[in-house]
């Protein structure tokens, strides 16, 4: 059974594209086959993964492509890094402007789900999709077509209106489109020994203790270091990816 995670919160920096990476890369350390996809039309992940800018077959014109009914050949749309050796399908600024398109097209929630039904994805045992800090059609398109949603929380400025929006957003798509989305959890993330830290962990447990992960990121620099050169923490070996690993083995747990 193909698993497909949304990496999702309307809420800014939490670290969904540096999630969406290293648990993309830890699960293929682990054997399984994986697919990125950047869905963001900040292009963070595609940039993250070093990808070429000049690449003119980017999520936008897929769906493009898509709602133009002319998609004839998805392979070209899927890269593989050169780092990290992963598979993804990239994004672009021009992503933004689509969403107007998408608005006004029929059954826009379902776009991407469509997309996805093509053979050639059938070979994914899992597809992690990087979203973008909003709630609008592109993150709509996200948890349409996905399985399960991991929410990554910030453990520094934490604010519980932004998780019950999105628990709230979370509970309209399940009722309105896709009655079997699953959260697979609330993931903490920079985490460190901070007072405020230690309280948003607090509230989170007393609150949400079934949805808790038990895995915890750390906050520590290697992580923007990382990005800097384009090579997952996974691949680089750091104390962060051995937590991403972690990460990855509790969700094949889980996913059982
Ligand atoms: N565990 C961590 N420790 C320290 N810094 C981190 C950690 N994870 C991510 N960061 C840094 O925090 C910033 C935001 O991370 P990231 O881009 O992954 O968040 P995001 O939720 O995708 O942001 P956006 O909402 O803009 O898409 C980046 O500079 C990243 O390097
Ligand atoms: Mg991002």
């Amino acid at each position: 059974m193909m698993k497909i995670i949304t990496i999702g919160n309307q809420k800014g920096g939490v670290a969904k594209t540096t999630t969406t990476m290293n648990l993309g890369v830890a699960l293929q350390e682990l054997g399984k086959k994986v697919l990125l996809i950047d869905l963001d039309p900040q292009a963070s992940l595609s940039v993250y993964l070093n990808h070429n800018l000049n690449d003119k077959y980017t999520i936008d014109r897929l769906i493009d492509e898509f709602i133009n009914d002319e998609v004839k050949n998805v392979e070209k749309y899927i890269k593989t890094s050169e780092n990290d050796k992963i598979d993804y399908i990239p994004s672009k600024a021009r992503l933004s402007a689509l969403e107007k398109e998408m608005d006004t097209r029929y059954s826009r929630e379902f776009i991407l789900k469509e997309i996805l039904e093509n053979e050639y994805f059938k070979k994914y045992e899992y597809i992690l999709i990087d979203t973008c800090p909003s709630l609008n059609i592109l993150l709509t398109n996200a948890l349409t077509c996905s399985t399960d949603i991991i929410i990554p929380v910030q453990s520094q400025f934490f604010t519980m209106d932004s998780l019950n929006l999105m628990l709230e957003t979370i509970t309209k798509i399940k009722k309105y489109v896709n009655s079997n989305l699953n959260i697979l959890g609330i993931l903490p993330t920079m985490v460190d020994n901070t007072n405020m830290s230690k309280e948003v962990i607090e509230y989170l447990k007393e609150n949400y203790a079934n949805k808790l992960l038990d895995t915890h990121i750390s906050r520590l620099v290697e992580a923007s270091e990382s990005t800097a050169f384009k090579i997952s923490l996974v691949k680089m070996n750091k104390r962060l990816g051995k937590q991403y690993t972690e990460l990855a083995n509790e969700i094949l747990r889980k996913s059982h």
